[in-house]
Parts: C-alpha cells; sequence; structure tokens
C-alpha cells in the first residue's frame, strides 16, 4: 500500500506527459497542415496570351477550400436574407484574406530557368485579387507557373499550372481552341462543373475562350443585386474543381455578355438593385484576366487571328429606334474592326462575339446583331464582311442556348453558335430555318477549331461538340498557302 500513491502519481505524472505530447503532436500536425494547404481557393487565370506576354490572375483566400456548406438559396429575386447575410456564409463563398502574393515562372517543370515577381500586397479593396503583367516570355512555348502566397508570417503551399504562348505570326504552327458561352450555376449539370470543362481539357486546347455569360446575376439566386453578391457568384462559379483545373492547364481570352455583367439585355445607365453597370464592368474587368481594352484582337501564328469584341460598353439603349445612330460595338470599335481585319494577312480570319450577327434569333429579341431592332449596324457589318473578306472569315458567337452552323442568306456570312454549356441550360430557339442552318441542335456543348496544314493548303475546322466532347457537327474549310 505505501508504494501505490508514488506509483498512481507516476502513471499520472507519465500519462500527463504523454497527453501533452499528443497534444503537441496534434498542434503541430495542425499547423503544419495549415502551412501546406493552399489559400488559393478561387484558382488560377491566366490571359491575353501572345507570342511573348500573358497576364497571370491570383487570389489570396482565407480557407484552403470553398465554402461548400453554406446556406443555398433557391429563389431568385430580391431577398433580403441575402443581402443581409454576410456573403461567406452562402454555399460556394471563398472569402478573400489580406496577404502577399508572388509569382515563379518559367519553361521547364522544375523551374531550374524560372523567373521570381516581387511579393505583391493584395487587400479588400481589390478583391485580395492581383493581376500579374509577364513579358519578355518565349514564343511557342509552354509556361510553367508557381503562385505562391503568405499572410501573417504564415507560407502557404503554391498552387501550379501551366499555359502556352503564341506563335509568332511568321510560323505556320497548328492550333487548336475551343470556345464556350453561358454556363448557370444551378444547371451545372455536375457538382463539380460543368461537364464541358473536362470534354475540353481532353481536346488539349491551346487556349479557350469564354464567350460571355459566365455566371447569371439576375438568373441565378440568390440574385447578384449587391456588389458583394455579385463576387459571391465569380467565386462560387470559378471555386468548381473542374474549373479550376480547366483555367491552371490553358489560357482564356475572357468576353462579358449581359448576365455576368449586370442583367438581362442591359446597358450602360441600367441598374439593378443596389448594383450599377458600371460596377458590374469594373468587377468582370477584376474577376477577368484581361488587360487595358475590352475588345482586341491575337494573332496565333501565320495561319490564324481572332477579333475579340465588346457588346455591352459602347451600346446603345435596346429601346431606341434603330438608323445609322444606334449601335453595339460604338463607332471607335467599329473602325478599329475594319481597319485591323483589312490590315490582317493571316489565312483564317476569326470574330469571336458575344452575340450573333448572323443569327436567326427569336423575334421578340432585340439585343443583338440579327435582331431587328439592331438592323443597320447589322446590315452594315455584314455587308461589310461580304465585300471586304467573303472567303476566310468566320463568326462565333456566344449568348444563345442551342447549337448552329448559318449563313447569312444575303451577304454568304458564317456563324457558329457555341451553345448553352449544360444540356439542362440548353433551349430557346425559333427552330430551324432551312434558309441559315447548315446545323442546328438544341443541345448544351462546346466549339473546337482546328488550323492545321496539309501540305501547301491551310485548313481550319470547326467541330461543334457536344457536353461529352462527341462532335455532332463538323465544317472544313481550306485555301492554298504560297509559302
Ligand atoms: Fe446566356
Amino acid at each position: 500500500m505505501a508504494d501505490s500513491a508514488p506509483v498512481s502519481r507516476r502513471l499520472f505524472i507519465q500519462s500527463s506527459v504523454v497527453t501533452a505530447a499528443m497534444v503537441s503532436a496534434a498542434q503541430a500536425k495542425e499547423l503544419e497542415d495549415k502551412a501546406i494547404a493552399s489559400h488559393q481557393a478561387t484558382g488560377l487565370r491566366f490571359g491575353e496570351v501572345t507570342p511573348t506576354s500573358a497576364i497571370v490572375w491570383t487570389r489570396l483566400t482565407k480557407n484552403s477550400t470553398r465554402n461548400n456548406d453554406g446556406v443555398v438559396f433557391k429563389k431568385r429575386g430580391k431577398s433580403e436574407e441575402a443581402l443581409s447575410m454576410p456573403a461567406e456564409q452562402i454555399e460556394g463563398a471563398c472569402p478573400g484574406m489580406p496577404g502577399e502574393i508572388r509569382l515563379v515562372y518559367g519553361t521547364k517543370p522544375d523551374y531550374s530557368d524560372a523567373v521570381e515577381t516581387p511579393w505583391v500586397a493584395v487587400n479588400k479593396e481589390g478583391d485580395f485579387i492581383h493581376q500579374f503583367a509577364l513579358t519578355d516570355l518565349k514564343p511557342s512555348s509552354t509556361y510553367y507557373v508557381k503562385s505562391e502566397t503568405k499572410a501573417n508570417g504564415v507560407m502557404h503551399a503554391p498552387r501550379t499550372g501551366t499555359f502556352r504562348t503564341a506563335p509568332l505570326p511568321s510560323e505556320a504552327k497548328p492550333v487548336r481552341f475551343c470556345v464556350m458561352t453561358c454556363q448557370g450555376y444551378p444547371d451545372r449539370d455536375h457538382k463539380d462543373g460543368h461537364p464541358i470543362y473536362p470534354s475540353m481539357d481532353a481536346k488539349d486546347p491551346d487556349f479557350l475562350c469564354l464567350t460571355g455569360d459566365l455566371i447569371y446575376y439576375d438568373n441565378d439566386a440568390p440574385s447578384a443585386m449587391s456588389v458583394d453578391l455579385a463576387h459571391l457568384h465569380w467565386q462560387r462559379m470559378f471555386s468548381l474543381p473542374r474549373l479550376v483545373k480547366s483555367l491552371s492547364h490553358a489560357s482564356a481570352y475572357w468576353l462579358k455578355d449581359d448576365h455576368d455583367t449586370l442583367s438581362d439585355d442591359s446597358w450602360p445607365g441600367r441598374t439593378y438593385g443596389e448594383m450599377t453597370f458600371a460596377e458590374g464592368q469594373k468587377i468582370f474587368r477584376q474577376q477577368a484576366p484581361l488587360g487595358s481594352d475590352s475588345y482586341r484582337t491575337f494573332r496565333w501564328g501565320k495561319d490564324l487571328q481572332i477579333w475579340l469584341t465588346d457588346g455591352r460598353d459602347f451600346r446603345s439603349p435596346n429601346r431606341m429606334k434603330d438608323g445609322p445612330q444606334k449601335t453595339i460595338w460604338g463607332p471607335e470599335q467599329k473602325a478599329w474592326f475594319k481597319r485591323t481585319v483589312r490590315e490582317s494577312d493571316a489565312t483564317w480570319k476569326v470574330l469571336i462575339s458575344p452575340t450573333p450577327m448572323v443569327g436567326p434569333d427569336r423575334k421578340n429579341k432585340n439585343d443583338n446583331h440579327s435582331n431587328e431592332g439592331f438592323a443597320h449596324e447589322g446590315n452594315e457589318l455584314r455587308r461589310w464582311i461580304r465585300e471586304n473578306v467573303p472567303d476566310n472569315f468566320f463568326v462565333i458567337c456566344g449568348d444563345r442556348h442551342w447549337q448552329y452552323h448559318s449563313v447569312h442568306p444575303e451577304t454568304g456570312v458564317r456563324e457558329f453558335s457555341v451553345g448553352a454549356a449544360s444540356n439542362s441550360h440548353a433551349g430557346g430557339t425559333p427552330g430551324r430555318n432551312p434558309d441559315y442552318h447548315r446545323f442546328h441542335k438544341v443541345q448544351g456543348g462546346f466549339l473546337t477549331v482546328n488550323v492545321q496544314r496539309e501540305g501547301d493548303m491551310s485548313e481550319i475546322i470547326f467541330q461543334l461538340c457536344d457536353v461529352d466532347g462527341n462532335v455532332a457537327f463538323e465544317k472544313e474549310f481550306e485555301r492554298k498557302v504560297n509559302d
């Protein structure tokens, strides 16, 4: 009995020591986990790629993952509950965190030739985003990018990705790209993101084009009637695992349309709840990897040049009477388009437009160049294309939720509508019109375009793909090249 007390005390002391050791090991593990987790739940975005430059979009997030357990709203329209609730409590939210970001990038997978940027501070004012403008890149090269973050003295695990630079205009190189549009959040058809993303990845594109209506402020609950809710829409869509993966393994050119600027068929000066059109423009520019111009053109080698137009910033009110003054592009963009298309010596010239130029569209629509409300400018542009580039010019459009290849009966202008991003988002067609359509199908999907050479011929092949990547319609054009 005399020895029992010291034994139990010894055991007690021993077990306390063991517990203390276990707690500190657990704490250490937690600290280690924190240190190795990346804090970039909204991923990386590569944009505006040329042979020698690119923009890399980065954002520091408070948490490593999106809020998968947050509040889900089902009804659209004004919601006092959504407007008053901290946005980070809503499903899909990825709140930001102040701290610092830097990039390490080079052409070797082991970063042995990498360049390091200085650390850059990010804060709430900029939504914790920094867009790095990279210059002096090598043409036709794969770049390996590591985005590193730190906050409160803790360094996080990096996020990594790759993109390819464009070939020089003098180089005849094959190019492949994919174009998508119109992605709803509730109708994405898979919890991790729209099936088109893995299907586009499987095509191994040199670049993607995201052609507007990338989120639906007004259609998808909770309706984005405030800046905070607008940010929430961006966070929840672009933190979906499939989107994060695709956008960190290919660059993308981003175009906006009505629903990701403000609301259905909107124009400058409109408001939606507490949101103004100007705030919508600013948020798009912040969330997409963009340079200073909302309309621009990019060359991908000898055989391809693309034009990316803006259909929102310069437009007249939709309800204005049609005539020479009524415009979607505005006089400066129109002059730029005509001048640069005329000057281009690319074998193939492709306009990627957020809205259609040929259609046909539903009779009651009044928002794009194929609608009667914009017939004056629509006719002017279609005639200009016929007179100046009748043979090697194509239009690819977003906005419409069905796929088609149409040829304008009077001018011969050719258009490919890439369809909605998911099958459950597809619909709305006025039906097949034999005067226009060479192909017409109500389905979700995307477009793949291949430019390649076969001997002294250059080919451009358009493939309208379903959401799984199966080719539903293919159309090939070829031209003799002399070099
Ligand atoms: Fe749409």
